[in-house]
C-alpha cells in the first residue's frame, strides 16, 4: 500500500520534470487516444492531491520531529504570497522571529525589505521562508539532522507554490537548495536551477549588516534577477 504522502511526493516530482521540461523548450506532447482518456481521468483525481501551503502547514503541526522543538517559542512557517513568482528562502528564524511566529522581521529582515522594494516589488507579493523553521539555540547555525529533517516540508511549500525565482539568502539556503559544498561568494553572480526553478545565491542580509561593502555584490544580483523576472501589470 502506497501511502499519501509517497504519492503527492511523487506528484509533486513529475510535476517538476514538467515544468523543467517547460523550462528547456518542451511546448506540449502529441498524447494518442487511450493516453488521453488516462490523462482526463487523471486530471480529475489529481484535485484531491493537491497540496495548498494550508494543507502542509497542518501536515507540519505543532511539529516535534527534531530537538529545536525545544527551544523554540513559535514555528515560522513562511510568509507572503502563496502564488509568488519569487520565493526568498533564509537560514532560520532569530530571537524576533521566534517571538512573532515571522521570517525576518528583525534587523536584517528590514533590510530584506529594503532589498525586495529597491527590486520594485512589496513583502505581499513575494514569498519569504527559511532551511529550518525553528530558532536553534543562542543562533547557531542548523545542523545537518535538522536541515534534513525540515526540508521536505520547505520542498513541499516550494512545489505548492511554484514560483519562477528563488533568491537564496547566504550558505545555508544556497548549499541546501543546490546541494553542494561551494561557498556562497562563488555560487553568487550567476543563475542556478532547483528542479526547473530559477535560482539565484546571494549574500544574506545578516551578512551586509556586518559586511556593507558587499551590498554592491547583492544589488548586481538583485539586477540580473530584474531582466528576467516578468513584473506583472
Ligand atoms: N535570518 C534568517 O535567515 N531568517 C529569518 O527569518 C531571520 C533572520
Amino acid at each position: 500500500m502506497i501511502d499519501n504522502q509517497t504519492i503527492l511526493q511523487t506528484l509533486v516530482e513529475i510535476e517538476n520534470s514538467l515544468r523543467f521540461l517547460a523550462a528547456n523548450g518542451c511546448r506540449g506532447f502529441a498524447p494518442t487516444g487511450h493516453v488521453l482518456e488516462k490523462l482526463e481521468k487523471w486530471g480529475q483525481r489529481r484535485e484531491a492531491f493537491t497540496e495548498t501551503l494550508g494543507s502542509i502547514q497542518a501536515d507540519l503541526g505543532d511539529c516535534r520531529r527534531c530537538s529545536l522543538a525545544q527551544g523554540r517559542n513559535r514555528i515560522v512557517f513562511g510568509d507572503g504570497n502563496p502564488k509568488a513568482n519569487l520565493v526568498f528562502i533564509g537560514e532560520g528564524p532569530g530571537v524576533e522571529e521566534d517571538r512573532k511566529g515571522l521570517p525576518f522581521v528583525g534587523a536584517a529582515g528590514q533590510l530584506l525589505t529594503r532589498i525586495i522594494e529597491a527590486i520594485k516589488l512589496s513583502r505581499t507579493q513575494v514569498y519569504i521562508c527559511n532551511i529550518i523553521k525553528c530558532r536553534p539555540p543562542g543562533n547557531r547555525n542548523p545542523e545537518p539532522d535538522e536541515i534534513k529533517t525540515c526540508f521536505p516540508f520547505l520542498a513541499r511549500q516550494i512545489a505548492a507554490i511554484q514560483p519562477d525565482f528563488i533568491i537564496a539568502l547566504g550558505t545555508f539556503a544556497a548549499q541546501t537548495l543546490l546541494g553542494t559544498a561551494t561557498p556562497i561568494s562563488r555560487l553568487r553572480g550567476r543563475f542556478h536551477e532547483y528542479k526547473g526553478i530559477k535560482v539565484v545565491p546571494t549574500y544574506h542580509p545578516a551578512y551586509l549588516l556586518r559586511n556593507p561593502d558587499k551590498k554592491r555584490d547583492v544589488w548586481e544580483d538583485m539586477k540580473m534577477l530584474m531582466k528576467e523576472y516578468q513584473y506583472e501589470d
